[in-house]
């Protein structure tokens, strides 16, 4: 496994902008992340375990390259290339210590030799032409300034076209009716699940920070990108998944 460091670019990742940044939230201990991912996320599992079905059903058999955008923690990479030696993958993430956890767990680990992980912005990805793509709980911090849609094309300009990108995220528009009801059954679920009831609040109020967008905009903004035959695969409360195909 390669780490390659570019000059992170802020200034096109929307990071900079009027979302809540990833880092910007008030983050346990990382190394913890994996865990409290799970218990905030229902279904988490679910997301890569669909999502490898969804590649195995759609890639040719053989070797295939695969962009992680938002890669940092490793969690995709490790599910998707555990069981599938063919599958070759380039992270990108701009944020540092999530590449930083994502290089510790792919160490030692079989798909680490078949990784390489960049800490850029995927506009300063120079790589293109990849077989398939993932985006899963990332999109929603990128600013629906220009910055998402820029996002959205810089993924597809560097797929194979045809290619399936698989797009999980969180939806919603904070403040209306539905969108708040998942939002307390989402902190219900968390503290359910064991984690103490003031992080599953302050996780919740996060999600009014990010930049969520409803189901129909993230779809509009997709197909604005150049992708199509928009597939859902995936929809727990507010987060929901699609194929999309470049
Ligand atoms: C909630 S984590 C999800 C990580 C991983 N996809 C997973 O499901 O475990 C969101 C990740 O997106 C990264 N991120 C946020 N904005 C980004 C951007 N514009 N480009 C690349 N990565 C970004 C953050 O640094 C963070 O590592």
């Amino acid at each position: 496994m390669r780490s390659v460091s570019p000059a992170l670019n802020r200034s096109c990742t929307g990071n900079e902008m009027t979302a809540l940044k990833f880092g910007a939230q008030e983050l346990p201990d990382l190394d913890d992340y994996a865990t409290l991912a799970e218990q905030f996320v229902p279904g988490r599992r679910a997301i890569f375990a669909i999502v490898e079905a969804s590649f195995l059903e759609l890639l040719p058999k053989g070797s295939a390259r695969i962009l992680v955008v938002g890669a940092g923690g490793g969690e995709e990479i490790l599910r998707l290339g555990s069981d599938n030696p063919d599958w070759w993958f380039v992270g990108v993430d701009t944020h540092r210590p999530m590449v930083d956890l994502a290089l510790r767990r792919l160490d030692g680990a079989p798909v680490g030799a078949r990784t390489q992980m960049e800490e850029t912005a995927i506009e300063n990805l120079d790589q293109r032409d990849f077989d398939a793509a993932t985006c899963i709980l990332t999109a929603h911090f990128v600013p629906d300034d220009g910055a998402k849609l820029a996002f959205f094309k810089a993924i597809h300009a560097r797929m194979k076209p045809g290619a399936p990108l698989a797009i999980v995220d969180g939806t919603g528009i904070p403040g209306e009716p539905e969108t708040e009801l998942l939002r307390r059954i989402w902190t219900r679920h968390a503290v359910r699940n064991g984690v103490a009831e003031e992080a599953a609040e302050a996780n919740a109020e996060n999600f009014k920070k990010v930049a969520v967008v409803s189901a129909e905009r993230q779809e509009d903004l997709l197909t604005s990108a150049g992708f199509e035959r928009l597939t859902p695969i995936f929809r727990v409360l507010s987060i929901k998944g699609w194929l999309a195909f470049a």
